[in-house]
């Protein structure tokens, strides 16, 4: 619980630096890793909002492979949904289901989707990626909430999601090893096919073993 208290504040604290900073990008900070020596060649928004080219990434991945149904979890202030979402819109149609389970950070992230113009392509959620449910096949499963759960909400969502589909972990670098060994785990059991990028924090960008023709 101790645990729990002390990630909920630094969230709170990082959503208020990212309101202070009004959208500035600044160079990306997480330390250099032998498979990114030089980090601040990336930029962000803050330090929980992904790398600015990851959304850049994951625009063009539903622009690329045109998703019927994302599946997101960790919204945080909803940045990376938007980027989803205006893939969505360039396509026509699509779907963001986003869960963020912090009610104070979640009060934020819908702040800022109502009302937006992509707001029709995304659905938050005020709920825990471990609790949440889904109707239908998933496309995209951006995994992107506590990195300590992330092996669970994946196990979970696997199911659903289509052998053609993709399964994408944030945080994956060598440096956050919580991530990355639960990629390694995943693929190990023969559940995951990974292919781990080489950005700051780390993206594996993955797809079932099972069923791909
Ligand atoms: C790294 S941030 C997400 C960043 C966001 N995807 C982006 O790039 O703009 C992680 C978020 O996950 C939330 N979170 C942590 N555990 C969660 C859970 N079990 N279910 C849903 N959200 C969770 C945290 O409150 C935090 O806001």
């Amino acid at each position: 619980m101790g645990l729990f208290g002390k990630k909920l504040k630094q969230e709170h604290k990082v959503m208020l630096q990212a309101e202070r900073a009004g959208g500035k990008l600044l160079p990306e900070y997480h330390r250099a890793t032998p498979e990114c020596p030089r980090p601040e060649r990336w930029s962000m928004y803050d330090s929980m909002t992904a790398e600015a080219e990851v959304l850049e990434f994951l625009r063009t991945l539903v622009t690329t492979v045109k998703p019927e149904l994302v599946v997101e979890t960790g919204s945080f202030l909803g940045v990376s949904t938007l980027w989803m979402a205006e893939g969505m819109k360039a396509n026509g149609f699509g779907k963001i289901i986003s869960c963020e389970y912090d009610p104070k950070v979640f009060a934020a992230a819908k702040e800022k989707i109502e009302g937006h113009e992509l707001a029709p392509f995304i659905e938050l959620r005020n709920e825990s990626s471990l609790e949440m449910k889904v109707e239908g096949t998933i496309d995209i499963l951006f995994s992107d909430s506590d990195v300590d759960i992330r092996e669970s909400e994946v196990r979970r969502f696997l199911p659903q999601v289509r052998p053609t589909g993709l399964v994408l972990m944030h945080d994956a670098s060598s440096h956050m090893k919580t991530v990355r060994n639960a990629a390694f785990k995943l693929e190990a059991e023969g559940l995951l096919s990974c292919v781990f990028l080489p950005t700051p924090r780390g993206l594996v960008i993955a797809q079932r073993r099972e069923g791909r023709a």
